[in-house]
């Protein structure tokens, strides 16, 4: 056990198609972030294929975990906690990495914390902006969540708004496969937007009636599949570029017209993005360019700490182990955990 002041986390993070293992110092200092990414095996299926993502964790797991250690230069024996994502996921792949977890804690009698994944894209703001303290405002947009939350304090959270379908990075993944960009959507929408014109097709934006901080992405995944039909049906050359940057620009403004709502109603100071979508960079300067016309500070991660990474479970966790938050050996993979829920879980 470490005996200093640091505290040293190992996180591990399995939810979906990434092994990851993070060795974290004190909440804000990543020593190491392995991503073992298995995008090109469920590329061949257009696809994240669940059985295949959690065989492949499994292969990969202790090599990975080695790795982060080996190159944080520490050993099991440095280590304070062991942190792991426990939810929400893919519930074969979350039970990788929590057994995993729990063996090690187990064997090292090292205090064992479940973190909620989406706390850990949160959390990931805090990695580079070392100022960044609660409150603030964090719109969360990943393969599976789109989530306006209020950060009220460390692992605690109220979320204002939320997708009643499709997921923001889900909406870029199918809307790329209709195009025929193929798998992941979000990356290869965002290069050829680069080459299109965002102007060119009028997407619907969609309202969500009832409630202003709610997203609603289905409908304009079916607008992209009638367009590309009755272009095909009329004989209409698909200029892909343009279906592409159109889409995107759909999207963004539904996102950033959300947020910037919540700006105002809120009187909110400060403002940050998470999820692999943050990682855009369309996304990212216009919502940087419409918090700086509000006076608002905006915060956003890097790419590689906006899509799934342990370096963000191991920051979340930090703050739990500071509050003194622990799990037992119960600890289960939830593949529906909900965000607020998590924080009343002790
Ligand atoms: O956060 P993440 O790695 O995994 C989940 O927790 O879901 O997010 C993955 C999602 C995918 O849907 C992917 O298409 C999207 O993030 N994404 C992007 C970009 N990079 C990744 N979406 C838009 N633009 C990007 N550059
Ligand atoms: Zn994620």
């Amino acid at each position: 056990m470490n005996s200093g002041q640091e505290v040293n986390i190992l996180a591990i993070e399995s939810s979906c198609d990434e092994t990851a293992a993070a060795v974290v110092v004190n909440g804000r200092d990543v020593r190491s972030n392995i991503i073992s990414s298995q995008i090109d095996i469920h590329t061949l299926y257009g696809g994240v294929v669940p059985e295949i993502a959690s065989r492949k964790h499994m292969e990969r797991i202790n090599q990975v975990i080695a790795k982060a250690l080996d190159t944080a230069q520490m050993t099991l024996d440095d280590l304070d906690a062991i942190a792991v994502t426990y939810g929400p996921g893919l519930v074969g792949a979350l039970l990788v990495g929590v057994a995993e977890a729990k063996a090690i804690a187990y064997a090292r009698k090292l205090p064992l914390i479940g973190v909620h994944h989406i706390e850990g894209h949160i959390s990931a703001n805090y990695i580079e902006n070392k100022d960044l303290k609660p409150p603030f405002f964090c719109l969360v947009v990943s393969g599976g969540h789109t989530h306006l939350v209020k950060v009220l304090d460390y692992g605690v959270y109220e979320v204002i708004g939320k997708t009643r379908d499709d997921a923001a990075g889900e909406a870029f993944d199918k809307a790329a496969r209709a195009i025929g960009l193929g798998y992941p959507g979000g990356p290869k929408i965002e290069k050829a937007s680069y080459k299109g014109n965002e102007d060119a097709i009028l997407f619907p934006r969609a309202k969500v009636s009832g409630s202003a901080y709610d997203f609603s992405f289905s409908g304009l995944k079916s607008a992209v599949l009638n367009y590309l039909n009755g272009c095909k049906m009329k004989n209409i050359p698909i200029v892909q570029e343009d279906v592409a940057a159109s889409f995107q620009k759909a999207v963004i403004d539904v996102l950033v017209d959300h947020a910037m709502r919540a700006v105002e109603e809120y009187h909110i100071e400060k403002f940050a993005i998470a999820g692999g979508v943050a990682s855009n960079t369309v996304l990212r300067q216009r919502m940087e360019f419409a918090c700086k016309e509000r006076g608002v500070r905006f915060y956003y991660p890097s790419p590689v700490l906006c899509t799934d990474n342990a370096a963000m479970i191991g920051t979340a966790a930090y703050y739990d182990y500071l509050a003194g938050k622990r799990d037992d050996w119960s600890l289960n993979a939830v593949p529906n955990l909900k965000l607020e829920g998590s924080a009343k879980k002790y």
